[in-house]
């Protein structure tokens, strides 16, 4: 990694276009600090020059990170609009014709355009149903759906309609889809027969009968998307076909406008500890910043074709494929497939035949592709690209330098943006065409969001240094609560450094001002992109009979970022320890995935003959991470253990595994 105290800045390759926010470092500079002094009057500017308001609000922000142990922040709240008539009926005018979605299927050329007329037409007939199945504002849905174009029209039916969505990711199982049915108290559930990709079938309706199976699952109506035209089975008056109820219905609805604080959506994350929690994000303020960041951060302009490969099932897949880009009026890619189908040249294949300029990925693919080597890349016409992006980890020099010399060309601004579920929208980044950048830095904060670091003691780090990341100030994309559980949104993100919003990530800042994310250090996984709890992990594994005890870390991992390794006391104790049997070491795979989903896989199992735990028995989990990255001797303090033998145990199963 680059030397942080003597950093080598990049210049940004572009120059800012004509409707750049932020042109040049001193407007970075000047909105910054503006935003910092006056964020309600900073916020309160943008939104009115970037949203359609019914009712434009004349409040900007409401309460601070000491007030939210009482009640949540709030932005905009007298304001009141439509986030769907934002995304599209405002632009019917000036660009019905334009292609609104670009859908790129499993298979190459399979996929269709939509103008934003023909996505209009699409919402208003699902909000039409919608309205027909008995959702009514403020009622939730849960989308389990893969990457096709009517996943993005489930979403901004539910919001034109006023009911708050809850996409859970197509490769949960039905066990982790069952909890957040229940959790978020959803009626209806919108899914498809089966997805696509990679040329393999995904399930899905399945998945959701076995999750609704149970008595306590209170689901009205189940809206399929047939997608495949799989055989799937029908369970009569709770399943509706999609296509033919769209058909029967208008393809015009008049939109009614909702306050700026109503809940838009609930997105399930993990943290360090127990089930993940529904972060709720709301209309106004979450739209103005998906709308201001995907704009300024990418240096937006008229005629963009822009394309995330990421999931709806994620933040990213909401903020920078549906809302920021929409609200926005791009041309926004959805893609269905892997980048390895039909070969480890989809993705370049993909950005010559669309055009795109815009590219938004994450480190983990691009390891993948770098390690597969240049001509996949070399063989296509990437004259389109201007502006690259990365999100979702930490971005290692090697590869950002293949990103941005191979695919890149020079040619192209590349962004590394940091944020999270709970920011709502990009909160660390170069600007692209006006921030000099270096590789595995995400820069600078933008305007609005005030970066601390901070000792584990909570005290401030002035100057270069590290520490964990903090943020000082609320803004109005943030996550406003977790659904049903204010006690727990407090304790987890303001408990530890009260006054601040704690990020839980770690965070290095260079004389220049610049940060440089180092990963999370509490007990949540980043996997390939991924985020996943060790509590999750660990819950599952023990609820096999076999397993006793187990602890649940992070090593680092080549391409995936991390790796998942699992220390296990067996129930028959036995004196060799290390790897399991081939066997067993199967059915507990079985068993995550069953539990969470697919995307869970553990990559090294050791069994042990007792976790290694202080007098009050917590695990000294510091140990376990450190034996699992193949450290054996710098151990730290080890005298707080209350068997300081199991150490030597534990270092030999881990070597002999
Ligand atoms: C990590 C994804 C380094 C970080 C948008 C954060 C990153 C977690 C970056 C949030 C980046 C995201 N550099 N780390 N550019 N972007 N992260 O909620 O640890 O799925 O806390 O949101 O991903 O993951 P989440």
């Amino acid at each position: 990694m680059s030397d942080p105290i003597t950093p080598l800045l990049t210049p940004s390759p572009i120059s800012p276009g004509p409707q750049s926010l932020i042109p040049d470092m001193a407007s970075w500079r000047e909105q910054w600090i503006r935003a910092l002094k006056d964020p309600s009057g900073f916020w309160l500017e943008q939104t009115q020059s970037l949203l359609e308001w019914s009712a434009p609000p004349q409040l900007g922000g409401e309460g601070d990170f000491w007030s939210v142990v009482e009640e949540p922040i709030r932005w905009f709240a007298d304001g009141e609009l439509n986030v769907s008539v934002n995304c599209v009926d405002r632009h019917l005018m000036t660009r019905g014709d334009q292609a609104a979605i670009i859908w790129e299927a499993d298979e190459p050329g399979e996929g269709f355009t939509w103008t934003y007329r023909q996505l209009h037409e699409e919402v208003c007939r699902a909000a039409n149903v919608l309205s027909d199945l008995g959702v009514s504002a403020g009622d939730r849905v849960i989308i389990y759906m893969g990457m096709v174009p009517q996943a993005a029209v489930a979403m901004l039916a539910c919001a034109r309609i006023g009911a708050a969505h809850s996409v859970v990711f197509g490769g949960f199982s039905a066990e982790a889809l069952r909890d957040r049915v229940i959790d978020c108290g959803a009626r209806v559930v919108i899914t498809q027969d089966e997805g696509r990709r990679g040329g393999r079938p995904v399930a899905l309706k399945t998945v959701v009968d076995e999750a609704l199976a149970p008595a306590e699952v209170e689901v009205d109506k189940v809206l399929v998307f047939k997608r495949a035209k799989a055989e799937t089975p029908w369970i009569e008056g709770r399943d509706v076909d999609w296509a033919t109820a769209c058909s029967a219905v208008s393809a015009e609805h008049t939109p009614q406008s909702f306050g700026a604080e109503h809940p838009l959506f609930i997105l399930y994350t993990s943290g360090s500890t127990g089930r993940p929690k529904g972060l709720m994000h709301t209309s106004g303020g979450y739209l103005t910043y998906t709308t201001y960041t995907h704009r300024a951060v990418f240096d937006l302009r008229e005629g963009d074709v822009y394309g995330c490969v990421a999931d709806v099932g994620w933040i990213t897949g909401h903020s920078y494929i549906v809302y920021g880009p929409l609200s926005n009026g791009t041309t926004t890619v959805m893609f269905e497939s892997t980048p390895l189908y039909p070969d480890a040249s989809r993705y370049w294949s993909l950005v010559e035949r669309h055009k795109v300029n815009i590219f938004y990925t994450a480190p983990t693919a691009i390891r993948a592709l770098a390690a597969l080597g240049d001509e996949w890349v070399n063989n296509h016409d990437l004259s389109s690209l201007r502006v690259l992006g990365t999100v979702g980890e930490p971005i290692n020099p090697e590869a950002w330098e293949w990103y941005y010399h191979v695919v890149g060309r020079g040619k192209c601004a590349l962004v590394d943006t940091w944020w999270q579920t709970e920011t709502g929208g990009i909160s660390l980044s170069p600007l692209a065409g006006v921030t000099p950048t270096q590789p595995g830095a995400a820069t600078l904060p933008l305007p609005g969001i005030q970066p601390i670091l901070v000792n584990p003691e909570g005290h401030e780090i002035h100057g270069a240094g590290e520490g964990r990341l903090c943020l000082n100030m609320p803004w109005p994309g943030q996550a406003r609560t977790v659904w049903g559980d204010h006690e727990r949104f407090v304790k987890t993100y303001f408990n530890d450094f009260p006054g601040r919003y704690f990020t839980g990530d770690g965070c290095r800042r260079d004389v220049e001002g610049h940060h440089w994310i180092t990963g999370r250090v509490d007990d949540v996984l980043n996997v390939a992109g991924h985020r996943m709890g060790t509590a999750e992990f660990e819950a599952a594994l023990i609820t096999d009979d076999v397993v006793a005890e187990a602890a649940v870390v992070g090593f680092p991992h080549p391409v995936k970022g991390q790796g998942v390794c699992a220390y296990l006391v067996l129930a028959q104790n036995e004196s060799s320890h290390g790897a399991l049997e081939e066997s067993l070491l199967k059915r507990l795979q079985s068993v995550v995935r069953t539990r969470i989903g697919v995307h869970a896989k553990l990559d090294r199992v050791i069994s042990i003959p007792g976790l290694p735990k202080t007098r009050s028995g917590k695990v000294m989990r510091r140990i376990l991470r450190k034996v699992a990255e193949g450290e054996t001797q710098a151990l730290g303090d080890v005298s707080t253990l209350a068997d300081s033998a199991v150490v030597e145990a534990i270092i030999k199963a881990a070597t002999e595994g």
